[in-house]
Order: structure tokens, then sequence, then C-alpha cells
């Protein structure tokens, strides 16, 4: 009724102005000896993007290279500075790297919005290794989208040897002739599958040329840092093998074994591949099958020398197009992880909507009921909504309307979350501060692994399970026009 809406309007209202604590934050380990010091300063570059005789664009980087990268070895107590050079207030986030809440880089919950010319200083104990990014956690499509990314690699010395260790950071832009951006959300994008940009690239240029000895192993870290797209990754030309999602190692899959050959990757999702050279024939290309015009954004090119390890003979009975016959795929070391009790742990399960749904399902009013329509617009006051997650939107471009929690967790204990996509899009769903184990899909369509980012197909239910880590952790879609449109919400750990 009409009555009960207008009592549930009053207590959404209230909810939307707590503050939060800052009682709940991850304890710092004391003391923290930094091991590796450094600044990342977010300002302008300049990449030709459109060819060699084009225009340059004014992208976004950090310390002036585009996809700045960071190689630490594990167990690096590493001090980062972050600087903001831009002209708008911005802030930097660690993706998947479990640590103290209060280095997470989310504004407001965890920390101010750093101001232009201001600093924050993140303490990070690098503990896991693997691929892992960062980028600023405010106006994510506007910086993001312009580049403001970087690669954080995490070496294990007990990795295996490869004999080449590639990072490759694909993404789009949205260019006009001119070089400049067009818009980089519409709403039209930013309520469907999202706005794509149409130059594609890997590390800035468009396709990474590689070489690699005749029978040589590859190590390929591949990170979609795109806003909006969803890569179908594959190998032609050569034996590859998944060996770790999110950084984290699971048993290797041979890609052929996957269904149509491919790994589907979300925006912030990674995946590492190991590649076997063949002895004959080549090139081998990676590449991405999703869309009709498919993307090879890598070329990996024998480069005159036989691959020869320590201890090891050089195998001579390969054929073209395949590896050394006689040899599986380069395991990483098993992944050190809190895992959780999946048969104890509390359930919580959260459907993806969008927000007219959501307020149906809430209220029982027609989308088109005036008051249901009041209420989307009442959770983000200046921003426009379009999604919910647990029937609760937080619109980041509104940094007054921080909803309640979506769940209150103790540290420590296991938690099991249902993921639930009611809407027509695919959506990769990432939790801050956490390594959680993917338990299953409702479509069989995941192994189970570790990550920090999974996707949700439509019509799909996703369950994860996780150790609860002490703070306040951001949970969301990682297509960021939906995240800044209302698909994003928070669990309290205390
Ligand atoms: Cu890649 Cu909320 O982050
Ligand atoms: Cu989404």
């Amino acid at each position: 009724s009409r009555r009960a809406f207008l009592g549930a309007g009053a207590a959404l209202g209230a909810m939307a102005v707590v503050a939060p604590s800052r009682t709940g934050f991850a304890r710092v380990p004391a003391p923290f000896v930094p091991t590796r010091t450094l600044t990342l300063a977010s300002g302008e570059a300049e990449l030709r993007l459109l060819g060699p005789d084009k225009p340059a664009t004014a992208i976004y980087a950090y310390d002036g290279e585009p996809f700045r990268q960071i190689r630490v070895p594990r167990g690096t107590r590493l001090e980062a500075t972050y600087l903001n050079g831009l002209d708008e207030g911005s802030s930097l986030h660690f993706h998947g790297i479990r640590m103290p809440n209060e280095y997470d880089g989310v504004p407001p919950l965890t920390q101010p919005l750093v101001q232009p010319g201001g600093r924050f200083v993140h303490r990070l104990p690098l503990d896991d290794p693997g691929t892992f990014f960062f980028h600023p956690h405010c106006d994510e499509t506007g910086q993001a989208g312009r580049g403001l990314v970087g690669a954080l690699i995490v070496e294990d010395p007990r990795d295996p040897h490869f004999d080449v260790d590639e990072v490759l950071c694909l993404k789009d832009w949205r260019l006009a002739d001119d070089g400049g951006f067009l818009e980089l959300s519409e709403p039209d994008g930013a309520s469907k599958a999202g706005t794509f940009g149409g130059t594609r690239t890997v590390n800035g240029v468009p396709v990474a040329e590689i070489a690699v000895p005749a029978g040589g192993d590859a190590r390929l870290r591949i990170l979609n840092v795109d806003s909006t797209r969803i890569m179908d990754i594959g190998v032609e030309g050569a034996q590859a093998w998944l060996i770790a999602v999110d950084g984290h190692a699971l048993p290797p899959i041979l890609l052929d074994e996957l269904p149509d050959g491919i790994w589907r990757m979300g925006p912030a999702q990674r995946i590492d591949i190991h590649v076997r050279m063949p002895l004959k024939g080549g090139p081998v290309t990676v590449g991405d099958y999703r869309a009709a015009d498919i993307y090879h954004f890598a070329t990996l090119r024998a480069d005159g020398k036989r691959a020869r390890k320590p201890g090891k003979e050089p195998h001579d009975k390969g054929e073209p197009g395949k590896g050394a016959p006689d040899k599986g795929a380069l395991a990483l070391p098993r992944p050190e992880l809190p895992f959780p009790e999946i048969e104890t742990a509390e359930l919580h399960s959260f459907t993806l909507q969008q927000a007219t749904d959501a307020a149906v399902k809430n209220l029982g009013l027609p989308p088109d009921d005036p008051l249901a329509k009041a209420l989307v617009a009442s959770f983000c006051v200046g921003a426009t909504t379009y999604w919910s997650i647990g029937q609760i939107s937080w619109s980041t471009g509104n940094r007054l309307g921080l909803p309640p929690p979506l769940a209150v967790m103790q540290e420590g204990r296991s938690y099991r979350i249902e993921i639930k996509n009611e809407t027509r899009y695919p959506h990769p769903i990432h939790l801050h501060g956490h390594a959680f184990y993917v338990i299953s899909s409702s479509k069989g369509r995941l192994p189970q692994h570790f990550a920090d980012t999974v996707l949700v197909q439509p019509g799909e239910a996703v369950e994860i399970a996780f150790v609860a880590a002490p703070g306040d952790w951001v949970f969301h879609c990682h297509i960021l026009e939906h995240m800044e449109t209302g698909m994003m919400g928070w669990f309290r750990v205390i």
C-alpha cells in the first residue's frame, strides 16, 4: 500500500545518512617495516592510439607511464604513496590484494577523497603471489576510462621456470578522429551492456609481438582492464593451459578442454596462461573470440633459439602446431589462502537487478508508478540509478548516499554468498580485500577456484565462499558504469 511505501521511504532516507564507523578497520600488522617504497603519481601522458600519423591522445597514467608495471617479490612490505596529479578528486585502490581495510582506497567508506595535489600512503603486506592491478576508486569511468590503471605483479620464487613472462593489459578506448575522448558513458550503455570503446589495444598498442624460444614456455598474464568489455580468451597454434585466475593458481586446465576452448573474462578479471611454443611452425596467436570481429592481440614467434633447461633434454619430437608431446603444463604452487568452511558457512543471497525491477519487488508497485520512481531516485540524489544489488542501489556519483551494509559479518567466520543475476546482462562481481572460493555456477560453467571477481551470466546463480577479514569492504559490478549507477554495496566485518 501507499502507506507501507511511505514508511519504507522514510526508513530508507534515515539509513542513507548512516556514517561508516571507524571501529571495524583492520589493525595494521605491527610493526610495518617497508621493504619497498614508491610513489605513484596520477597525471596525463600521451599515447598515439589512432595510428602512427594520427593525432595523439592525452590519456591518464601513473608516473606518465601507460599501464605502469610494478614487480615485487612475494613477502614485500610495500609502502606506496599516491600523489593525485589530476585536477579532480581521486584515490588509489589495489585490486585483489588482501590488506588492512584502511589502505583499500575507497572514498568515502575507508578514507576521504584525495584532493588534487593531495596524497595518501598505502601500506600493503604482499603475501599472496599473482597478477593484480591498481586503479582509482572514484569516477572510474572517467579516470580508468582514460587509462589510469597499472599492473602489480607479485612474483613467487617457488614458481617453475618460464622462458618468457609477459603482462598483457587489454583496454579499449572511445576516441574521436582528433584523438580526443568521446563521452565515456552514455545512458544507453550504462543502463545496458555498457558503453564500448572502438579502438582496441593491448598495453596501449594494437598487437603485442612476443619472442619465445622454440619449444619454450611462455607465461602470459592477461588482464582485462577495460571498463566494459567481456572477452573470450583463446590460443591458436599451440598447447596452452589456464594456470591462474585473478592471480591465484589452480590445477592447470588445457584451454582445449574448456567449453569452446576459451575462458570468458569480464572487466577486472585476470588469467595466467602457460603457452608451450611449438618446435616448428607458428606463429601462435592469442585472441578475444567473443566479438564477431575477432581481436588477435598477441603473436608469439620463435626467436631462433631452442629452449634448453637445466637438467632437461631439448624436445625433438614436436610437430608443427603442437608442443613437445611428452610434457604437461608447468603448474604454479598451490595458493596459501584461508579456505572457508563451506559446510558450516552462513549463507547470504543477493540478487542483481535493474533498479526499477528492485523497486517493484520491494514495494509491489508498477515500475512506472511515480512513487516507485521517486524511491529509485531517493537512493542517489544527483546521480542516475539503473541497477541494484541485494535490492539496494549505491550510485557512487553521489558520495553522500552511503546505503546501509548488505550484511554484517564476524571476522574469521566463513560465509557463503549466492549471487543471482536477474538482469539481461552479464556482471563481473568483485569483493574487496578477500580471495573468495568460487563453489558453483547454476549453469555448471565454472571450475572451483580462488578469485576476487566472478562473472555472473544472465539467469545464472553463482556461489562463492570466504573467510571474512575485518573492515568495510565494497562488493560491486566491475563494469564501471554499472557500479557507478547503482550496482554496488558493502559488507561490514567486525
Ligand atoms: Cu577493481 Cu572496487 O575495484
Ligand atoms: Cu554489471
